[in-house]
């Protein structure tokens, strides 16, 4: 008989995260990340060199900010989906110590005020609205760190509706949460308030955004030719972590307005 699936939700969340884990480790460290433990006081050094035991004292800077990445994506637009899959979540599991993620499902959709209520129009349609509003209820019922696991899990998947419902991603991260309340909120007068608030965010913008995914860094909009990592570590202001040795480049997709 089959063992039976780990029920603590920080286990299985670590479960999921294994994969991404034992993928960095074949990561190549460069020679100077493995010479030099980044920080260690000269006494320290000098002790060690002496022989005698010594632990690893880091040097901190007094209370570093982290750096503030906002997204602005829209649910089913390719580019978002990719961003966020293979950019901002690898980023997020390299460093979330250092960075405060912020994401801001609406996009290139637009609002009208229709005799008093905001109706919503999505580049990719209705299905893209219910799916940007099921986010926000995300982000508004979650912890953040469980909703951005949920939402990336979502993203991932062909069918995201059906992976709201169990036995997926919310029922692996949070288990306790039923995808009704979810929906319920979607689809009634919180989802439409959480959209205004994003639609306002979005429009509020300076610049304003060109395209989707459109990644604010420390209140700059962040260049098609950058990269995420790169970026977070030239910006990080505290001791870097060992990770930003590691040089990357990559291409993005985008979804024109
Ligand atoms: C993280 O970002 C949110 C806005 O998205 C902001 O309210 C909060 O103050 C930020 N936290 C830090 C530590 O910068
Ligand atoms: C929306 O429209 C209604 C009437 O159609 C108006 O009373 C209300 O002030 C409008 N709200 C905003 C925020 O424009
Ligand atoms: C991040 O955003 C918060 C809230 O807007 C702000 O107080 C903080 O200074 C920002 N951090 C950086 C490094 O810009």
């Amino acid at each position: 008989t089959a063992a039976p699936p780990p029920r603590h939700p920080a286990a299985m969340v670590l479960a999921r995260l294994l994969p991404f884990l034992s993928l960095l480790l074949l990561l190549e460290v460069p020679e100077v990340a493995r010479a030099s433990p980044p920080g260690a006081l000269p006494e320290v050094a000098a002790a060690c060199k002496a022989g005698v035991l010594c632990p690893r004292v880091p040097v901190k800077n007094p209370d570093p900010q982290p750096v503030n990445i906002s997204l602005y994506y829209e649910s089913l637009c390719g580019g978002c989906r990719g961003f966020l899959v293979r950019e901002l979540f690898p980023t997020w599991l390299m460093v979330m110590e250092i960075i405060n993620v912020t994401l801001v499902p609406y996009g290139n959709a637009q609002e009208q005020n229709v005799s008093g209520k905001w109706e919503f129009t999505c580049q990719h349609g209705e299905r893209e609205c219910f799916l940007n509003k099921v986010e926000a209820c995300l982000l508004d019922k979650l912890e953040k760190t469980i909703a951005f696991l949920t939402i990336v899990c979502m993203e991932e998947m062909d069918d995201m509706e059906k992976n709201l419902k169990p036995p997926q991603c919310l029922q692996i991260y949070a288990p306790e949460v039923s995808s009704d309340t979810i929906t319920e909120c979607a689809t009634g007068d919180r989802g439409t308030q959480l959209m205004h608030a994003n639609a306002q965010l979005t429009d509020a913008l300076q610049p304003p955004h060109q395209y989707v995914p459109w990644v604010v860094v420390n209140g700059k909009p962040m260049g098609q030719q950058d990269e995420l990592l790169s970026l977070v570590c030239h910006l990080y202001q505290g001791e870097k972590p060992d990770v930003c040795q590691i040089g990357a480049r990559s291409q993005r997709e985008v979804c024109l307005q």
